[in-house]
């Protein structure tokens, strides 16, 4: 069960490889829509024959426009979105949804850092271009594996000179982010947009430098998880049913497939809205959400169903729909 949201049938406009493994999509939409820095849309992708939801952020200086763009990434491990979105074609229709935003600047502080990394580069890359429309304090540090896979860093450098910092894995190494964290100041905020782990190393560096939690925003683009994923069973005594949770498809899928109603949004494991209670398991949950905080997650009483699963185990949930 997901929030309403206004559809409308796109056409793809133009298609463009910017990274190794990352393409362009240009999107004309029939109206024209507003969006502000952060935003995403979410997009009609099929998957198996049955439509399934993705969002993408949206790229580009906020404005209004009939053309929305959005950057997409092949994933090896793509449960559909991804691989859908690469068997498009210039002038095939799409449904899209407008514009929301989850992941807004706030105004007011004294330096902004924006920390991307790999294809979380695509939010930031609006956020940069606000804040510098804006003559606002920033600083814009973009990490990648691979050169040849950092779609906008030439048209980043172009426009930010020495704001941004490159950093290439292969190259370079990983980015300190302690460090990073540790060159702010009270008053200032991170933006961080990347895989679980630069996450993980942001949220640490920043509890443990005292700065305020509010001043940390993040976004994130799912997590592989720390185990590997495979089929896992679940039982719903409520429903009196067991279901099957195969490799390649989530726990929320799998629910919705057997007619069991969850709230979700984001899909993403951050809004939370698809909590579910963890009435006992064996093996192992391996949360791959950005919504619990590591305490609660450690408790291992409750998962977001639409990324988390368990590893070499079984799970008794308790579903019941939460309005
Ligand atoms: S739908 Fe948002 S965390 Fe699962």
């Amino acid at each position: 069960m997901r929030f309403s949201n206004e559809w409308s049938e796109g056409r793809i406009k133009s298609i463009k490889q910017v990274g190794e493994t990352v393409r362009q999509f240009e999107i004309d939409i029939p109206a024209e829509v507003s969006f502000s820095a952060g935003s995403h849309i979410n997009v009609e992708v099929y998957f198996k024959g049955h439509p399934e939801i993705r969002s993408y952020s949206l790229v580009g200086k906020p404005r209004r426009t009939s053309v929305l763009k959005i950057a997409v990434k092949l994933l090896p491990e793509s449960k559909g979105g991804s691989a859908y979105m690469w068997t498009l074609e210039e002038g095939q229709k799409i449904r899209v949804s407008q514009p929301k935003n989850h992941f807004e600047l706030t105004y007011g502080s004294s330096e902004y850092v924006l920390l991307a990394g790999g294809i979380g580069i695509t939010p930031m890359v609006s956020m940069a271009e606000e804040l510098l429309a804006k003559g606002e304090n920033f600083r814009f540090v973009y990490a990648a594996q691979k050169r040849s896979d950092m779609p906008f860093s030439e048209d980043l450098n172009t426009l930010l000179g020495d704001r941004l910092q490159l950093f290439v894995q292969d190259e370079h190494g990983l980015v300190d982010i302690p460090a990073l964290v540790n060159s702010m100041k009270k008053g200032s905020q991170l933006y961080v947009c990347g895989p679980m782990g630069m996450l993980e190393a942001a949220k640490l560096a920043w509890f443990q430098s005292a700065l305020p939690a509010e001043d940390l925003r993040y976004e994130t683009f799912g997590t592989t998880g720390l185990y590997p994923t495979v089929a896992f069973k679940v039982n719903l005594p409520r429903f009196n049913k067991t279901v099957e949770v195969s490799a390649n498809q989530t726990l929320l899928d799998a629910l919705e497939e057997e007619g069991i109603e969850v709230m979700y949004d984001c899909k993403r494991g951050e809004c939370g809205l698809c909590q579910v209670d963890i009435i006992e398991y064996s093996g192992t949950i391996d949360h791959r959400d950005a919504f619990f905080s590591s305490e609660e997650r450690a408790c291992d009483k409750k998962l977001c169903a639409c990324v988390s699963r368990v590893f070499e185990g079984e799970l008794t949930l308790d579903t019941s729909y939460r309005g």
